[in-house]
């Protein structure tokens, strides 16, 4: 059974066509990072307008590269949420037009569903079936999640963050600092570089839920520390090398000062600190037998190296890099399941800025 994918919810523009679920017969991803980039954070505005401009070539490219025709399809799957309304829409609307002309049923995908989806098709493509109750850390640009998940697809919200979401909390420290956007990969690449126990930062006790994240406090951290420390030429230097072009990790290290480095080693070792504490907190209350990890900030080699060496009692699985950012496979992947039970959608569902998971 073939599903054509469809993903607009940010700033990637994606289509794909995945067979029963777990065969990517093809995955197109137009990125407008660079685009966005110069502001040092996504542009709703352009944003929307830039998906209007890749729509068709992208779903054209994932249709031609799988040798699949609109009648060749069981389903046309599309996000509907959360993300940005204005980029939703593109998708969407795209997704009902295709459905209506071709009269192929259209499926509604939640995102943060998609990012857990992605986890699950790989570990079954490796002939590693996950083992349910899991629980399903989903960490990216827009969300700090922690959901029990059972083996019907039913998800339980343990935790989520009060504030800002952990990639926010990357983006908005790079962009502090003078680096470029997205800032997760680069300090990512950074941080090697660095002390991770350099700088002290604590967290406040949170108050309700204890298995709720805040980060806002961190990045206040963090901007404390740069204002007590004469910054102001180096950051200039690096928005210098960043104007017009993408630094490699060496261009970077020019200008970025062994103390900056250690900044940014012990800003990502709490972020990490904060992530698996919670998640192994959250993982002994429900009992669970796997972990998940998925969204942008799975790509993070320190998240990785330390759910490795911390030696949980529970297989950890994270998505490769392609299926960690948004890509629409994992929204061809999390329609499967609602393909099978024949849950299609209206074509008059709205595009849900807000839809929660659990
Ligand atoms: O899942 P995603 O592509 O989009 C959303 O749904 O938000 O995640 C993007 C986020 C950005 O905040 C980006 O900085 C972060 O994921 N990210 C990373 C890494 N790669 C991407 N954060 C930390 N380390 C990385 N290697
Ligand atoms: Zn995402």
């Amino acid at each position: 059974m073939r599903i054509l994918a469809i993903e607009s919810s940010c700033d990637e523009t994606a289509a794909a066509v995945v067979e029963d679920g777990r065969t990517v017969l093809s995955s197109v991803v137009a990125s407008q990072m660079v685009m966005h980039g110069k502001y040092g954070g996504v542009v709703p505005e352009l944003a929307s307008r830039e998906h209007l401009r890749a729509i068709v070539p992208v779903v054209r490219e994932a249709l031609a590269e799988s040798r699949t025709s609109l009648a060749e399809l069981d389903a046309i799957a599309a996000t509907v949420g959360p993300g940005l309304v204005g980029s939703l829409l593109v998708g969407l609307t795209y997704a009902k037009s295709l459905s209506f002309a071709s009269g192929v049923p259209l499926i509604a995908v939640n995102h943060i569903e998609g990012h857990i989806h992605a986890v699950i098709m790989e570990a079954a493509r490796a002939g590693a079936a996950v083992e349910y109750p899991a629980l399903a850390l989903v960490v990216s640009g827009g969300h700090t999640h922690l959901f029990e998940v059972s083996a019907g697809f039913q998800y339980r919200l343990l935790g989520r963050t009060r504030d800002d979401a952990a990639g926010e909390a990357f983006d908005k420290v790079a962009k502090l600092l003078g680096f470029g956007y997205p800032g997760g990969p680069i300090i990512d690449r950074l941080a090697p570089h660095g002390d991770p126990y350099a700088v002290r930062f604590t967290f406040a006790k949170m108050k309700g839920n204890a298995l709720d994240f805040s980060f806002s406090g961190l990045k206040t951290a963090v901007l404390r520390w740069v204002q007590a420390h004469e910054m102001a030429d180096e950051i200039a230097r690096r928005t210098l090398l960043r104007d017009g072009c993408q630094p490699t990790t060496e261009q970077w290290l020019a200008v970025t000062p062994p103390r900056t480095l250690d900044l940014l080693a012990s800003f990502q070792h709490a972020v990490i600190h904060e992530l698996l504490t919670r998640a192994t907190a959250s993982a002994e209350t429900m009992d669970a037998r796997t972990l998940i990890v998925s969204g942008g900030v799975a790509c993070n080699s320190g998240l990785r190296q330390a759910a490795r060496s911390a030696k949980l009692p529970y297989p950890v699985y994270f998505p490769s890099p392609g299926l960690s950012t948004d890509n629409a496979a994992m929204i061809g992947a999390a329609a499967f399941p609602k393909l099978l039970r024949r849950e299609f959608a209206s074509l008059e569902i709205p595009a849900q800025a807000n839809l929660t998971l659990a």
